[in-house]
């Protein structure tokens, strides 16, 4: 096994608060080991550019409690193909990079494997989305943050609802996960949620809304997951309205400001956490793996299982227990 001496790292995907933390554990943990630490800007575009920038600690002087990412991200076709790749590569082996700790999402880690696989170059994962969705970790970076904001802005909306006596739709992030809706349906009183992994037929939903009418509420919140299927919060909001009219109906979308904002406590910490974690795996020997965190333990997964292995699950105890409190 070759001694690594220089680690590059970067963002990938959809950013996520707590990216900057994990960067700066990164960066941190492998100038403690004497390792040489290269940033690379706009995750694969940037590799394939040769977008580079030599990491120091004051690079990552106060950067723990912003949101964003002061490495960019982007999304990368180019790097799906061998020819992107290659280029990538030819960019890293000049640059004298020997290990890569790459924190995204699934899209991520993917390219990741392909390119570890390819050109036999160690890489460590860090889950990094707002999603929640990846294999191998109870949490994602970013998914408590982007609770806290969706949280802050429900209870705004229900203030206002409840003055109105309105009927709101609020749609949250997540084009293939309900973990954000779910979250924000049981901490935000929410009296139904649309979730990408269950279909709710409209109709299902109308009889929801009556009995909860029945039960007197006066106001109603409805989540709608950005990936439900049937097509959105506005979609969803119009085809109620055409059978059930009782209550003035408003639509809030949240959009990106769910990405945004300065990384919670709990999400500074397991970045920290995680950051630290994957260069001590490095360094061991561990390659081509995701770090997590499982209970309060970092755990390790091989990329092969965390994006073969057991499909991810919702929480389906969570699902009840919010039915459970709309009575
Ligand atoms: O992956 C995180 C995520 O926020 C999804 O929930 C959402 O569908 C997507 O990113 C939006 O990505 P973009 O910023 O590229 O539109």
């Amino acid at each position: 096994m070759n001694k690594i001496r220089r680690i590059g790292v970067y963002t990938s995907g959809g950013d996520a608060p707590g990216m900057n933390a994990a960067i700066r554990a990164v960066v941190r943990t492998a100038l403690f080991n004497d390792v040489k630490v290269t940033g690379i800007f706009r995750g694969y575009e940037g590799m394939i550019e040769g977008d580079f920038t030599e990491m120091v600690s004051r690079s990552v002087s106060s950067i723990l409690q912003k949101g964003g990412t002061i490495l960019k991200s982007a999304r990368c076709p180019e790097f799906r193909t061998p020819e992107g790749r290659r280029k990538a590569y030819e960019n890293v082996r000049r640059s004298g990079i020997d290990a890569l700790v790459a924190i995204g999402g699934d899209g991520t880690f993917t390219g990741a494997e392909k390119f570890s696989q390819e050109y036999d170059i160690p890489v460590m994962c860090i889950p990094g989305t707002i999603d929640n969705d990846l294999f191998g970790t109870d949490y994602t970076l970013g998914f408590d943050t982007a609770n806290n904001t969706v949280i802050e802005a429900i209870d705004k909306i229900k203030d206002t609802a409840a003055s109105h006596n309105r009927l709101f739709f609020v749609e949250v992030m997540g084009r293939d996960s309900g973990c954000i809706a779910l979250n924000a349906g049981v901490a935000g009183g929410a009296e139904a949620i649309m979730l990408p992994e269950k279909e709710t037929a409209i109709d299902e939903l109308i009889d929801m809304l009556e009995t909860a009418k029945e039960r007197n509420k006066t106001s109603m919140i409805v989540i709608v997951a950005e990936g439900d299927k049937n097509g959105g919060a506005y979609y969803v909001a119009k085809r109620v309205k055409e059978k059930f009219d009782f209550y003035d109906t408003k639509v809030s979308i949240l959009g990106h400001l769910q990405r945004g904002g300065s990384p919670s406590s709990f999400d500074r910490v397991l970045a920290t956490r995680m950051g630290y974690f994957a260069v001590n795996e490095l360094l061991n020997g561990n390659r081509n793996s995701t770090v997590g965190i499982r209970g309060s333990k970092m755990v390790a997964t091989s990329l092969e299982e965390a994006l073969r292995g057991k499909e991810f699950k919702l929480d389906e105890e969570l699902v009840t227990i919010a039915e459970v409190m709309n009575i």
